[in-house]
């Protein structure tokens, strides 16, 4: 269970410092920031992926799971890194991406070359009696999920880009092969795992299309297979390791399914990503469609999951941002007038849920999103496809434009932010996404006069240090306030005002005049009571029971 009092700091390697000045993040930029993680205080570190990878969607396309990518560093960089980062007590997390290989992949070229074995491995059928596709699942990256495997005349499926091939999860050999190169790192000193979209590695034995007028989603989602695949992958890996930390990525799943994953009973993983909490701003569950968000639809939505999550026994990952999502303050906050509140108040309420909060990197400085203005300033596949549908289907450019600008994966993969300098601190060349703000949100600055990155230092303290945040219950209050998300974990009241707008709540009475374990605002400036708690735009604090209670 000692994952419950951990926090964990995502990086992408790709942009957190460039080495080399090639504009491309490294290993070895990496270690030279081992400083700063140590300053911070996270237990373990989360890399993306850093495997030999052709790149189309950053490294989540593997081409070889034992390997280094050249553009990253070698073998002895990584080594130096889990060792230098072990120095200071802190583990690293390597990531998964175990649904689909790229389709350089050495596996995936022999099966092109015809050897069945191979074939095997993927999921690989003929076009339907009509001629046309096997199926009608789509790719979450636009478009068929299926395209032609060589000129065999069949098709394979790929759930993402089409140099993202699935695996076929039924071939006990595949999962022998995945046992394998967990046992591999786990030999190199890795202690953590994180699993790419694990929950799509179930998928209708047919392969068949969805019923009309139903999501095809649901024949390869939290399929029936998956607890029992997770389960013989954590017998035959991760699960002989005393210390060590699991999650796996979850894609539009359930609670119901999330806790069976994560409940420590069933030996699969320790706990999940879901995403239901960042799709509160899709209008109708759509992506590239803008709509605004109501304070409370977030924490209705923190809400269901903390307390299904209790109830089913599974444990949540707690997290706002990684490197799919534009950054939370832009999202959730106010960047503009309050960008330190909205940040520390996210962040607060948050970390002091049941689960183990993860950070993305920069979130601690309170990075935002890019101020770009043009669609060639955008790399990612998944934005610039979104971008050509949207004209295709009639928006305008300019339409099509803020739309993809709010809701790009580039947002979260812009450089972190060191310096004001003009590569940020980041790359001494031209940086593969270009940052647009270092000028005044960057790590200097907030060190030596901002107010997030010790609020971070603080909610990690306070994780590791009180035992009713990492394992006490949860429970909400006030849950109709309409901009106040409140709750207790036994004997610590967590409150966060979610809005611009100064607002009063009732606290439970036997935290009147309790302490305050933390606050967001600079000292605060009146005694906690039960009658009446003022909450100033995007307040949060954390109070322990006063003296005089019990
Ligand atoms: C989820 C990852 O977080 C995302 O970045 C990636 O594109 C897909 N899985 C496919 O691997």
């Amino acid at each position: 269970m000692s994952f419950h009092d951990k926090v964990i700091y995502q990086i992408y390697p790709k942009s957190f410092q460039d080495s080399d000045g090639n504009g491309v993040g490294d290993l070895r930029g990496v270690i030279d920031r081992i400083p700063y993680l140590a300053e911070l205080g996270p237990d373990m570190v989360w890399l993306s992926p850093f495997f030999v990878s052709p790149q189309r969607d950053n490294g989540y396309d593997v081409a070889d799971y034992r390997a280094v990518d050249p553009t990253m560093g070698t073998i002895d960089d990584l080594q130096e890194l889990i060792d230098g980062l072990a120095g200071h007590r802190i583990g690293v997390m390597f990531d998964m991406v175990f649904n689909h290989t790229s389709t350089e992949h050495e596996w995936f070229r022999r099966a092109l070359a015809g050897e069945e074995r191979f074939r095997d491995y993927y999921l690989i059928r003929p076009p339907a009696p009509d001629g046309g596709l096997p199926n009608n699942w789509e790719s979450k990256f636009g478009g068929p999920a299926w395209s032609k495997f060589g000129d065999t005349g069949d098709y394979y499926l790929h759930l993402f880009d089409r140099t993202q091939a699935d695996l076929n999860w039924r071939n006990p050999e595949v999962r022998q092969e995945m046992a394998d190169i967990v046992n591999f790192w786990i030999g190199h000193g890795v202690t953590g795992f994180r699993f790419d979209v694990i929950n799509l590695i179930g998928k209708e034995e047919q392969l068949r299309s969805s019923p009309k007028d139903v999501d095809p989603r649901v024949m390869y989602t939290d399929g029936e297979d998956v607890e029992t695949y997770l389960r013989e992958l954590h017998d035959a890996s991760f699960g002989r390791l005393a210390e060590r930390i699991t999650v796996g990525e979850m894609s539009s799943t359930s609670i119901q399914a999330c806790a069976g994953y994560s409940h420590p009973d069933n030996q699969e993983l320790d706990m999940v990503f879901s995403f239901h909490h960042l799709k509160v701003d899709y209008p109708n569950g759509q992506k590239w469609a803008l709509a605004p968000v109501k304070p409370d639809a977030l924490k209705l939505k923190l809400h269901e999951w903390a307390e299904g999550m209790q109830t089913g026994g599974g444990w949540n990952a707690l997290f706002l941002n990684n490197h799919d999502q534009p950054r939370s303050v832009c999202r959730f906050g106010d960047p503009a007038g309050y960008r330190a509140e909205s940040a520390t108040m996210l962040a607060t309420i948050t970390h002091l849920l049941r689960g183990t909060p993860f950070i993305y990197m920069g979130e601690e400085i309170g990075m935002t999103d890019p101020e770009y203005d043009s669609i060639t300033d955008y790399a990612d596949i998944e934005a610039l496809n979104a971008y050509d549908e949207l004209i295709r289907s009639g928006h305008s450019a300019a339409e099509a434009f803020r739309i993809v600008s709010a809701r790009a994966r580039d947002n979260a993969r812009t450089p972190m932010q060191w310096d004001s300098s003009p590569g940020a601190g980041f790359t001494t060349g031209n940086a593969w996404l270009s940052p647009t703000n270092q000028d005044r949100i960057n790590v200097a600055t907030e060190l030596s006069s901002g107010r997030i990155f010790r609020h971070y230092q603080r909610l990690i303290r306070l994780r590791h240090e009180i035992p009713d945040i990492s394992a006490g219950s949860y429970r909400a209050w006030a849950l109709e306030h309409p901009s106040v998300y409140a709750y207790l974990r036994d004997d610590v009241f967590v409150a966060g005002n979610l809005t611009s707008e100064t607002t009063t709540l009732q606290i439970p009475e036997e935290f009147d005049h309790g302490e305050y374990l933390i606050n967001n605002y600079p000292g605060p400036n009146y005694p906690p009571t039960s009658a009446s708690l003022t909450l100033r735009p995007y307040e949060a604090l954390a109070l322990s029971k006063g003296e005089t209670t019990s």
